[in-house]
């Protein structure tokens, strides 16, 4: 393959070179100046398809939404820096960003807010969807089933009216549905939202509040809520964000598109992670604390363990998501008081993970999962709720990328291709004579 070569316009292009023939593919340049070679066209003018198992080097879309540079440590939604957004804005402003491309007007974010904050009520059915589903249920399963089954109450967005309620109501509904499936599982009745209160106020409240009690949100830990929301609110083509687009390019409706979206985001090497990473710190633990004797098996290519929490497919040095939950760690741990074990045992693991030439070479960094459960569990998070938490921060996202996605001009349902390797043309062989010797 020949690159930075000119088509007749001045443009760059790359000509790949196979069995005497070539092909001369378009260049194309992002804002930031990511490169990429236009193959859209290279299997009808070579007869050739790619092959890149996991996506490494392939990019899926044009996206005006986030920007990732994984070398630097850089995260931005729609142009602002995370660190800015994490300091300065707020969750539902972050999703108006997202989802519109710009900060909204005071007028804008209050009608927004008001929007939301109206349709936080499931209706009196969702009672019945929960009974019937037992009550050991992890979370996560049942917040994916409760969305999917949303479609059933309302209609399929059609108008740009229809799928601004739906929006509205993905937004609204998302905290409601996560609390209920907390307390379906204790067996606690429903809390009612509160709609005077804010989004992350609401949902403590939803998920620790008793009908027969009052109470009181503490402020801090709603705002630790609304950064942990921020933070997760978008992160480009991850597996869960390029599935809501893979399901949604069949057309399938948001509701559907983002239960899919759910169930991507629960396994471990991607949102259910930050389940594993408290799971390793307690197993640490109960191992006397020795944070050698973990890494020694995460780093043994005989056993299975990882490392939960470190590493990323993109990021090659710090999460910066990372590095802002870090810092908000001691200050949740200052504020309610509790035992900082976890914590302790978490920074030891980073602190020797990061002298590892192991974690060094392949350029192994603590991700957003790594302090994150430390918070959620200082909060009195359940750990099965951990990836509940991330769900409802990258809800928006998830819709933004759906709704980019409809609209690209290069729009097209998502069907890969294939390497087929398995057998080659054969007869078939009725019942009765299978399992003969020739
Ligand atoms: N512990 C030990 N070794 C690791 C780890 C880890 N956490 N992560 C990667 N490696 C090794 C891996 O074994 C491989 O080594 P080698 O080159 O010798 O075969 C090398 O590093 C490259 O790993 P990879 O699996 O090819 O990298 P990937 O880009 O396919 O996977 C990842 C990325 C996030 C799935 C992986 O780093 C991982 O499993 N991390 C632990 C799970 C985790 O924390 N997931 C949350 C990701 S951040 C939140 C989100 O976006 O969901």
């Amino acid at each position: 393959m020949t690159t930075q070569l000119k088509d007749k316009k001045g443009a760059d292009t790359a000509t790949l070179t196979y069995n005497g023939s070539s092909a001369t593919l378009p260049i194309v340049r992002g804002t930031e100046n990511e490169t990429a070679i236009d193959i859209e066209k290279l299997r009808a003018s070579t007869g050739l398809i790619t092959l890149d198992p996991g996506y490494g080097s392939t990019g899926s879309c044009r996206s005006a939404i986030t920007f990732i540079d994984g070398e630097k440590g850089i995260l931005r939604y729609r142009g602002y820096p995370i660190e800015e957004l994490a300091e300065k804005s707020n969750f539902l402003e972050v999703a108006w960003l997202l989802l519109h491309g710009e900060l909204p007007t005071p007028a804008e974010l209050q009608s927004f807010t008001s929007e939301i904050t109206r349709h936080t009520m499931l209706h009196q059915d969702f009672d019945r969807f929960f009974d019937a589903l037992p009550k050991d249920a992890h979370p996560m399963p049942v917040c994916s089933a409760a969305i999917g089954a949303l479609t059933t109450f309302y209609q399929e967005p059609e108008s740009e009216h229809q799928l601004h309620d739906t929006i509205i109501r993905l937004m609204a509904k998302m905290p409601t549905i996560a609390a209920c499936s907390y307390k379906h599982s204790i067996g606690q009745p429903f809390m009612y939202p509160m709609n005077r209160l804010d989004y992350s106020s609401n949902f403590l409240r939803m998920m620790f509040g008793i009908p027969c009690e009052e109470y009181e949100v503490d402020p801090v830990l709603a705002r630790v809520v609304d950064l942990l929301l921020i933070l997760h609110a978008d992160h480009e083509q991850n597996c869960s964000t390029s599935t809501v687009r893979m399901v949604g390019s069949s057309m399938a409706n948001l509701y559907a598109s983002i239960a899919a979206g759910i169930s991507a985001l629960w396994g471990s090497l991607h949102g259910g992670a930050n389940q594993k990473v408290i799971e390793m710190l307690e197993q640490i633990e109960r191992e006397e604390g020795s944070a050698d004797k973990f890494l020694a098996r995460a780093k043994d290519k005989n056993d299975t363990t990882r490392l939960m929490g470190f590493g990323h497919r993109v990021y090659k040095s710090y999460d910066p998501r990372a590095a802002i939950l870090k810092k908000a760690c001691g200050d949740v741990i200052e504020r309610v008081g509790v035992s900082s074990r976890m914590l302790e045992i978490a920074m030891r693991l980073e602190e020797v993970a990061l002298k590892d030439d192991y974690f060094v070479s392949r350029k192994l960094y603590p991700n957003v999962d790594f302090y994150s459960g430390v918070i959620y569990q200082a909060m009195n998070i359940p750990v099965n709720m951990f990836t509940v938490m991330f769900t409802m921060g990258r809800l928006p996202g998830w819709i933004a990328q759906w709704i980019e996605m409809r609209n690209d001009e290069h729009f097209r349902i998502a069907r890969p291709r294939q390497i087929y390797v398995g057998s080659p043309k054969r007869a078939y062989v009725p019942a009765s004579a299978r399992g003969r010797s020739a």
